[in-house]
């Protein structure tokens, strides 16, 4: 496609503004997502949806003003960790963060499971927030992002997600929108992520470093591993309380080790630290004294949540059904069928009814194994639960059939690629 930039700004300007119907936006989408576009085709998807809104300007405070961003997952809380640890350290995280998208989970799902929690900040509480906490994670608005939160929405309803110039125009046009200087992008590879294999993955990679160039903003690039939910809760509430076992220095092996080194790349491109292992020991050190958890807090509460689940998350009502995930074999975990996983995960947790769109706060699923680990016939794979029954139950009798597993034990994935 070869489109002058009046062209693209005066369709994502139309769509934005009601001028253009839904059905001319699709046909659009589906174009680009069929034929692509080239870069300077993408740097004008940017540049348009980028001036749908307005952006912030954080120079003023005198620190380094940075975010972090994954292009979606399953069980990827690391957000809600990396966030509060880099706000801890003196940094500037202005994060306009997601709902789900596709079969992936969204950041802002998890942060709406806290009673009160708003995501919908005006432009003046956004710049407050950051401004007295240091943090703000918040969504596209009528003011910012708008044209990213009109189309966000309409690609994930027309199958139009996994396409590198519009994930590049979604997720670049946000973060240039927060005025950051720095970015740390965990593009997932594997079955579980739009890009499933390394060369697409690294393809996504330089093409948001590229731009990151062209609008002023340092983007790093980290690459992990998204052929099994990180960590072992996937949902909304519960990879809130995963997220905040993390912060207090427990919690899984492979959530820790991808927060410390999203966060460590954060340090090293803010000038704080000139090695790794100096980030390393910063974020430990937060992490131990609590600085970190404090800071979460110091945002949940900004932005009207209630804190007393955050610092009390036994409190919070129990998901009224569990359905046990049962093997009918003996073996070995060799792979997930991650796409269907998290097509189950939002089943559990988002509620189309009415044109409207609900959360199911307590609705997800707890992976009791995962890939190389022994498996025994009549034993848990995983939990499901929610609210519905029904749901549930059918929810963990298909999950079953998406876990393989074979007779030779198989080495998991690495973690980072
Ligand atoms: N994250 C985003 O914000 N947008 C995408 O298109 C994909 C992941």
């Amino acid at each position: 496609m070869k489109l002058p930039q009046t062209e693209i700004s005066s369709i994502i300007e139309q769509y934005t503004n009601d001028n253009i119907s839904e059905q001319e936006m699709t046909s659009w989408l589906k174009t680009v997502y069929k034929e692509g576009l080239t870069h300077e085709e993408t740097d004008r998807v940017v540049k348009a949806m980028l001036d749908s809104g307005e952006t912030f300007d954080f120079s003023h405070l005198g620190k380094f003003v940075a975010d972090k961003h994954s292009t979606g997952g399953i069980g990827d809380k690391v957000s809600l960790v990396v966030g509060p640890l880099m706000a801890a350290a003196g940094l500037i995280i202005p994060m306009i963060a997601g709902r789900s998208l596709g079969h992936t989970g969204g950041t802002l799902d998890k942060l709406q499971s806290i009673p009160g929690y708003r995501d919908d900040l005006s432009m003046e509480e956004f710049q407050k927030t950051v401004e007295t906490v240091g943090i703000v994670m918040s969504g596209q608005t009528k003011e910012v992002c708008p044209a990213d939160q009109k189309m966000y929405d309409l690609r994930d309803r027309t199958g139009t997600v996994d396409s590198i110039p519009l994930i590049c125009g979604s997720i670049m046009s946000k973060k240039i929108a927060e005025g950051i200087q720095g970015l740390v992008m965990d593009v997932k590879v594997g079955s579980g992520a739009f890009m499933k294999t390394v060369e697409e993955a690294a393809v996504l990679g330089s093409e948001l470093k590229r731009i990151g160039k062209q609008f002023g903003v340092n983007v790093n690039i980290v690459h992990s591993d998204m052929n099994q939910p990180l960590g072992n809760e996937a949902g909304l509430w519960n990879e809130v309380v995963e997220a905040l076992s993390c912060l207090l220095g427990e919690g899984p092996d492979d959530l820790k080790k991808v927060v410390l080194e999203l966060g460590s790349r954060l340090l090293l491109q803010s000038g704080k630290v000139s090695f790794v292992e100096e980030a390393m020991e910063i974020q430990t050190q937060l992490i131990s004294n609590g600085k970190a958890m404090e800071k979460l807090v110091e945002m949940v509460a900004a932005q009207g949540g209630d804190i007393s689940v955050i610092e009390n998350p036994e409190n919070y009502p129990a998901p009224a059904f569990e359905a046990e995930v049962i093997s009918n074999q003996d073996g070995f975990i060799d792979s997930m069928e991650m796409v269907g996983v998290g097509i189950l995960v939002n089943r559990l947790t988002i509620r189309h009814a009415n044109n409207k769109r609900e959360i199911e706060s307590t609705g997800g699923i707890r992976f009791l194994k995962k890939i190389g680990d022994d498996v025994r016939n009549g034993k848990p794979l995983a939990i499901c639960f929610g609210s519905n029954e029904d749901e549930v139950f059918s929810t963990a009798e298909e999950l079953k059939s998406l876990f393989n597993i074979s007779e030779e034990r198989i080495d998991p994935p690495p973690l980072f690629y």
